[in-house]
């Protein structure tokens, strides 16, 4: 599969005359498509010819007939295939050997210093970020597929909405609807809220809580396809809402829609959460938006960019994936959010999940 080897390629001319070495999950699934259990569970070595997975006898099986592009070689124990690294980097007497210090442990870290005693070791924070921040076209085709996934759940999910239900059974139902549609699960908790509660942008499913008439229902799921994420957010209504429930929805929907009408690329981060904010702002709800717009989305639910106010310096730039969420929130009251996954091309943003109505939906 040639893009494990172009992204292995990008990452040896980003840091030239250095080795790599990978002790987490997302990191060697973005490289080699593979993926176990635990961040622990596999070391990924990359060399300047080669890379190579060292995986230990639960996994090897699979990881031989799914990985291309590194070696695969069975680790007895990771101590052992450590030495056996470090022994054969040092031999090349590279410039460095860089790791990425925000995804080891502490106690990983001193081990590693150990065994590569001989070595400068490098720490770069986000490591892979530049190139994971831009999508190639097989990543846009699986967060493509994972948004197809959740719309296909969403609406096979909304027919069991009906007095009486508990937010933990429509939970349980989209849960259940998400892999029967293809999705390997949510990629986290998801978020099923009823009436006062949608006001908790993160609040937890209750089994206590029922559905009534003329109730909000907000919610939020992912599905997770071939390792990627999909993250969106509908709220609707059982029942007639009221006025002021219509004018809160309509005012969120106008923020969701103004991002994707109006960024395209070279749009500053903080540029995008301003234009979604200023529209809830205006309508005399600002102090009610207490989160950022949105974040990247792909290996993970939450990555790079980050739209907010407090945005580190950047642009949307083509092949960038983030999602799009204003949300009011009014304390013991209701709260809505609206939430779309977004890619930026060269002739502005795209809204992956166009496929789920953000029309006032009552049902
Ligand atoms: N579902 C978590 C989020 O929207 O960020
Ligand atoms: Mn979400
Ligand atoms: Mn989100």
């Amino acid at each position: 599969m040639v893009y494990y080897r172009r992204r292995l390629d990008k990452l040896r001319k980003l840091y030239p005359d250095s080795l790599f070495i990978f002790r987490d999950n997302v990191s060697r699934t973005y490289l080699t498509g593979f993926r176990s259990s635990e961040d622990g569970d596999g070391i990924l070595a990359v060399f300047p010819d080669h890379a190579e997975l060292h995986i230990d006898s639960r996994y090897i099986e699979d990881a031989k007939k799914g990985i291309q592009e590194a070696k695969v070689i069975l680790a007895s124990t990771y101590a052992a295939a450590f030495s056996d690294i470090a022994e054969r980097m040092s031999k090349l007497s590279p410039k460095n050997v860089i790791f990425d210090p925000d995804r080891i442990t502490y106690s990983g870290y001193r081990n590693l210093r150990k065994v590569f005693s001989k070595i400068k070791m490098k720490p770069v924070p986000g490591l892979l970020s530049p190139l994971r921040v831009i999508k190639d076209n097989e990543e846009i085709a699986k967060i493509t597929r994972a948004v197809e996934i959740a719309e296909k759940a969403f609406y096979e999910t909304i027919k069991s909405v009906k007095p009486g239900i508990s937010e933990k059974d429509l939970e349980a139902e989209l849960e259940y609807q998400i892999k029967s549609a293809g999705g390997e699960r949510s990629g986290f908790e998801i978020i099923s809220l009823f009436g006062p509660r949608a006001s908790l942008p993160h609040g937890v499913p209750s089994r206590d809580v029922k559905c009534r008439e003329k109730e909000i229902i907000l919610l939020d799921f992912g599905a997770v396809y071939e390792h990627y994420n999909a993250d969106i957010t509908r709220t609707f209504f059982l029942g007639q809402p009221t006025q002021k429930m219509k004018e809160v929805y309509l005012t969120v929907l106008r923020a969701n829609q103004s991002v994707i009408e109006k960024v395209k690329k070279d749009v500053s981060f903080k540029k995008v959460d301003e234009i979604a904010r200023k529209e809830i702002v205006s309508a005399g709800y600002g102090k009610y938006f207490t989160h950022s717009l949105g974040h990247g989305l792909g290996l993970e639910v939450h990555e790079q960019p980050w739209l907010s106010p407090r945005a580190a310096r950047g642009r949307l730039k083509p092949g960038m994936v983030f999602t799009d969420e204003p949300g009011i929130y009014l304390p013991n009251e209701f709260g809505v959010r609206i939430e779309d996954d977004l890619l930026i091309t060269d002739g502005g943003a795209v809204a992956l999940s166009s496929g789920i109505t953000k029309e006032l939906t009552i049902i």
